[in-house]
Formats: C-alpha cells, sequence, structure tokens
C-alpha cells in the first residue's frame, strides 16, 4: 500500500519530524522504535491519508476490514460426510473480550440451515396444556422480554481431544462454543399462557428444519431461565442460528438450543429421542451409558498464543488471553501454567463476570525466549475445578466424545511457534 501513488509531500514532511527531534537517535533504545524513525510509514503520506474515502452508505451493513478476511468459521472436512449434517468452528484464535460477532458464532446443523421468512414462522404449544396454543412472531413480540448473555457449547467441543491432541488448533479444538447476548421472551411465559396441567413434567422442543431436532428438557429448568430468543447482539437470529426463533437453554448442551423452533410439546416423561439415547449420551468403560447429562462443566482455553495464534514478536512482554466459561454459574478463578502443570499463577479476568456466559482472562509475562507448555484450568462459583484430561479419562472411560472439558496445553516453541500437545 506504502509504495503506490507519487511522493511530493515526503520531504516536507521528514523534514519536519526531523526538526522535531523525532528521527534516528532520538528514539534509539528499543529496536521497534529506531526503525519507525526511517520507515516510510512514517515519513511519507499514505493513500488513505491523502485521498477521500467511501461516503457514508458505501457499507449499508457493514463487514469488517479487507485485512481480517482470515477472520472466518472454519470446518474440517473430513470430520463429516456431509456439509448439511456437520460443523464448523468459532475462530477462537482471533478474538477477544466476551462477546462472539454474530457472523462469527460456530454452525452446527443436523439438516442444513432453513430459510424461513417469519411472516410464515408459527410457534406452536400443545400436549398436557390448558389451551393449546399458536403463536406468530408478532403474537411473541407482545411478551415482555429481556436481555441476556450466554455462551452455548456443543457437547462435543473438543469430543476429538478425548484420546490425545488431535486438532492444531484452538479453533478446532474448543471453538464449538459461543457467547452473545439474547433477547426473547421468558419460556416460562408462554408456557403460563397456556397452562400447565398438574402433571406436565417435561417439555420437548421441535424444530422446523429438515432434521425437526427434539430434545427432552424438564419442567423446571424450562421454568427457571430458558428463554424464546429472536435476536442476538440486538439484531434478529442469524439464518445459522435459527431465524426466526430458538430456543436459549443457558448453561446446558447445544443439542438442547432448538433452532428455527416451531413446536414445544408439554409431557409428564421425557420422550427418549435420538438425541437423547443413540446421541449425546456417554458410553461409560463398563459398557453403560451416562445419560441427561445436560450441564456443560466449567472450562477454559487459552486462546492466544495458539497453533494458529503464533509468537511472532519474540522475547518481552506476552499476553497470555483466553476464555473460560461454565453452566453452573461464574467463573471466579482462572489459573494459568506456563510450565505444564507444575506451577500455577491466577489470571486476571477482566470484562464482565456474567452466571453461564464466557470470561476473559490474561495473563502478562515477560517472555525469556524459551519454551513454554502453557495451560489454564477455571474455577467456578460452586467450587468446580476443571479437571485435567487424565482424571476425566479415569472417570469416563475412553469411549467418550462429549462433555470434554480437561485441561488443554500449547507448546510454545523458542522459534514461537505452537502445537496441540497432551501434558496430563
Ligand atoms: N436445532 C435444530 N433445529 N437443528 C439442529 O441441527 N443443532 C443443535 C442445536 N440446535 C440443531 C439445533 C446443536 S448439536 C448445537 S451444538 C446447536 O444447535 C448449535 O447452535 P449454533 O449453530 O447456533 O452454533
Ligand atoms: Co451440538
Amino acid at each position: 500500500m506504502s509504495d503506490t501513488k507519487g511522493s511530493p509531500p515526503q520531504n516536507l514532511s521528514r523534514r519536519s519530524l526531523l526538526k522535531a527531534g523525532l528521527a534516528a537517535g532520538a528514539v534509539a533504545g528499543s529496536a521497534g522504535a529506531a526503525k519507525a524513525a526511517g520507515d516510510p510509514l512514517i515519513t511519507e503520506v499514505q493513500d488513505w491519508n491523502r485521498y477521500l474515502g467511501d461516503g457514508v452508505q458505501a457499507r449499508p451493513y457493514g463487514t469488517p476490514s479487507e485485512f481480517e478476511s482470515h477472520v472466518v468459521r472454519r470446518d474440517v472436512e473430513w470430520l463429516t460426510a456431509s456439509t448439511e449434517s456437520s460443523v464448523n468452528f468459532t475462530p477462537l484464535h482471533e478474538l477477544d473480550g466476551i462477546i462472539t460477532p454474530n457472523g462469527l458464532c460456530f454452525e452446527r446443523h443436523h439438516g442444513g440451515i432453513s430459510e424461513i421468512n417469519p411472516a410464515d414462522h408459527r410457534l406452536m404449544i400443545n400436549g398436557l396444556v390448558d389451551t393449546p396454543l399458536v403463536f406468530t412472531m408478532e403474537d411473541l413480540k407482545r411478551f415482555p422480554r429481556e436481555n441476556r448473555v450466554y455462551f452455548l457449547e456443543c457437547a462435543a467441543n473438543s469430543g476429538m481431544e478425548w484420546r490425545g491432541s488431535q486438532l492444531n488448533g484452538c479453533q478446532y479444538t474448543h471453538g464449538m462454543v459461543h457467547c452473545v447476548m439474547y433477547t426473547g421472551v421468558p419460556l416460562k411465559l408462554i408456557l403460563e399462557e397456556a397452562g400447565i396441567k398438574t402433571n406436565a413434567k417435561w417439555v420437548m422442543p421441535e424444530g422446523a428444519d429438515a432434521s425437526a431436532m427434539t430434545r427432552s428438557i424438564p419442567m423446571e429448568k424450562a421454568l427457571d431461565d430458558c428463554l424464546i430468543a429472536f435476536k442476538m447482539n440486538g439484531e434478529a437470529l442469524r439464518p445459522e442460528q435459527g431465524y426466526p426463533l430458538r430456543l436459549v437453554v443457558p448453561g446446558w448442551e447445544g443439542n438442547m438450543w432448538v433452532k428455527w423452533l416451531r413446536r414445544i410439546e408439554v409431557g409428564d416423561e421425557p420422550w427418549h429421542q435420538r438425541e437423547e439415547t443413540s446421541k449425546y449420551t456417554d458410553l461409560l468403560a463398563s459398557g453403560k451409558a451416562r445419560r441427561f447429562t445436560w450441564v456443560m462443566d466449567a472450562k477454559s482455553v487459552i486462546t492466544s498464543p495458539s497453533p494458529q495464534a503464533p509468537v511472532t514478536h519474540g522475547k518481552g512482554p506476552m499476553v497470555i488471553s483466553g476464555v473460560a466459561w461454565s453452566g453452573n454459574g461464574r467463573i471466579t478463578r482462572v489459573d494459568v501454567s506456563i510450565d505444564g502443570g507444575r506451577n500455577w499463577k491466577t489470571a486476571r479476568i477482566d470484562g464482565p463476570s456474567l452466571p453461564k456466559a464466557l470470561h476473559r482472562f490474561y495473563l502478562d509475562i515477560d517472555w525469556d525466549g524459551s519454551d513454554l507448555l502453557i495451560q489454564s484450568r477455571a474455577m467456578d462459583e460452586n467450587g468446580y475445578f476443571q479437571p485435567t484430561k487424565n482424571e476425566l479419562r479415569a472417570a469416563r472411560g475412553e469411549n467418550s466424545i462429549y462433555h470434554n472439558n480437561g485441561i488443554q496445553t500449547w507448546y510454545v516453541k523458542a522459534d514461537g511457534t505452537v502445537e496441540n500437545v497432551e501434558v496430563s
């Protein structure tokens, strides 16, 4: 960009810099700053500083800078047989703070993305209710609504890492999680509107997509903090996230957050659907399976440095950053180790600390340029500590895919490259 167009103002600006005493010697001391003194990016007027830019309305719906085009969701082609029943991953290694931008929230579909005109969308409540009801989107938007920030984690997040380190990037190992602010109507209000019978103990949300996703949810949870959401981060849900309506089941596995929500059946027992029998159950070493493992336990991961975010700046100040979350409430502490779990330091949690939402943590270190084995472990408000992978395997065997919240290790090498390894 800097080697284009003419150069009339360059001498002038260089002279004024010299006059101001800002050239060479004045900034000696730091390699970066000394170089900057002769840097054409400092001494020459750049195009973006010389020509008018696009006016308003050139970008009626804004998109990120072209220089951020590498920050995208990515999939792993060999993981699934088709893209319609598949997953892609949030680029966690490029993000900061606790909110995931809408266009970067990972996608998990079992039958592709339904494209639904909200005018044609209906939500039905039936089963053990006094009055079966059908709502239009307009009807739903007349109920009192709430705004709440929650993470959504697929139960299969990190599933490929059960038996050992496998996928080389935080995006791939941990990117089936996102965190946005939802706007929606408490499910409780909709159930009250229909009136639930005294023997009603469970609800079953159903999707309008080709997979017609269904799960059984106990009534206590339905009446507690579930939302019927139509907005994320202030704007309408994206089609990938269930536009125009999705169920939000805070802290519980992503599979229950039915997208394109079209029906809620009320019953007196669980339905034993595919997604809670053959899938989303954990086969233990004994041959028995754990089921109804709804809550996503406390977990954390260092997002940078990580394999896709190597260290490029050499020795000296280094920001280690990551995210932590718990389906049981707030994160109260995150520890970081740079020596494979021998010694731990308490990281700094920065930004809002909201229950069942991502938390952002930092450990600011002075890197001596030697190899590091970096790990993070989260603790939630119930005193639960994120386990090591060995502890997890001791409890659940090696058959599992779901609910891997074990401690992740990244091997930072002296040259700054980073690799996914396991130290348990
Ligand atoms: N709802 C419907 N209708 N169809 C689906 O395929 N996938 C589920 C859940 N809800 C799914 C669904 C799974 S397994 C997960 S992890 C989350 O949606 C993913 O939500 P996201 O695509 O917004 O990240
Ligand atoms: Co899932």
